[in-house]
């Protein structure tokens, strides 16, 4: 995973017919059990900005999450009847565990059904309230890498979907956008003497301010933004990209937080090596504010950003 993946963009697109962009679905007959959880209040939203009430969804799914009343069209890589599963998380880790090779093919069948899709950043969705089917996407290697570009550079962002569907699915929404108007960057703070080079907290340090991160927006102006469940809220680490609360404000972590907890769904994570255009955005000219008696910095100057999609092939004549 690195730049020279990324290079190789049209390669890496030929292969993708080959390549498993899984798509899962299970039948209701098999569906998980959701259960609402009251937010967890002691977790320090505050350190970002104000908590915000969050319905929680607690699947269990870890990593093999999928989205409820919700399908995936697509050409069936294979289907039959002797394989079943009990719930759509099962599915899901037998589709991933066919998907182990770096070329496929993915094979799941029957009430588990693994679906090839032609592009895997827009899926083929079929949405309606008596859906019965639970879908996720699984992104073969080197897939789902979108770009934000801002004026200082690009980072390159691995999204994360079988932690975070609906997130994905949303970011993915934002890409069918020529521009992502409001989309911005309006906090950055650098890692101090707090966290080193890698985002390990120095012995004894503080924990902020500043807090290392850099914060933003991803509310676009002709995009509808449902509050997201929580999904998937591992620890931070240097470079994650989660939302805080149930978005649609979001934050690029510069250090690895044990001490924020598992409080944050992380859709996605930026590509190591352009984690210095988000160190640059953090040494912008910042004014001191205070938001629920935490000092924080502003950007003088917000930092507007788009996404856009790594191109199949380079259009160069
Ligand atoms: C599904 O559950 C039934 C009953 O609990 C069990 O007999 C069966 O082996 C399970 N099937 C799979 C594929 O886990
Ligand atoms: C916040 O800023 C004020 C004014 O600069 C300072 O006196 C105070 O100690 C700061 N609080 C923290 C927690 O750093």
């Amino acid at each position: 995973m690195g730049r020279r993946q990324i290079d190789s963009e049209p390669t890496r697109w030929v292969s993708l017919t080959l390549l498993l962009m899984g798509l899962v679905s299970c039948s209701l007959v098999y569906m998980f059990v959701t259960t609402v959880l009251r937010p967890d209040e002691s977790s320090d939203f505050s350190s970002i900005s104000e908590a915000e009430s969050v319905g929680v969804e607690e699947n269990g799914g870890g990593c093999c999450r999928g989205i409820d009343n919700f399908e995936l069209w697509g050409a069936a890589v294979k289907w039959g009847s002797d394989f079943k599963f009990n719930s759509s998380i099962e599915c899901c880790e037998a589709c991933k565990a066919m998907c182990s090779g770096n070329d496929g093919p993915c094979l799941c069948d029957s009430w588990c059904w693994l679906k090839k899709q032609q592009d895997p950043l827009a899926p083929d969705k079929r949405e309606g309230g008596d859906n019965i089917w639970t879908s996720g996407l699984i992104f073969g290697k080197g897939e789902g890498i979108v770009k934000l570009q801002t004026q200082y550079g690009t980072l390159h962002i691995k999204l994360l979907p079988e932690c975070a569907p609906r997130s994905v699915m949303y970011i993915l929404e934002l890409l069918t956008m020529r521009h992502c108007a409001g989309c911005q960057f309006y906090r950055a703070e650098g890692r101090g003497q707090s966290w080193d080079s890698k985002g390990n907290h120095l012995k004894a340090a503080s924990f902020g301010p500043p807090f290392a991160l850099i914060q933003g927006t991803l509310e676009a102006e002709g995009v509808t933004f449902k509050k997201i469940p929580t999904e998937e809220c591992p620890i931070l680490e240097r470079g994650s990209v989660a939302w805080i609360g149930s978005g649609p404000e979001f934050f690029i972590s510069l250090a690895n937080h044990e001490e924020w907890k598992k409080s944050y769904t992380v859709f996605g994570y930026v590509l190591p090596e352009d984690m210095a255009i988000a160190e640059k955005i953090a040494t912008l000219p910042t004014i001191p504010d205070v938001w629920n008696k935490i000092n924080v910095s502003v950007l003088e100057k917000p930092v507007s950003f788009s996404f856009k999609r790594i191109n199949k092939v380079s259009m160069k004549s």
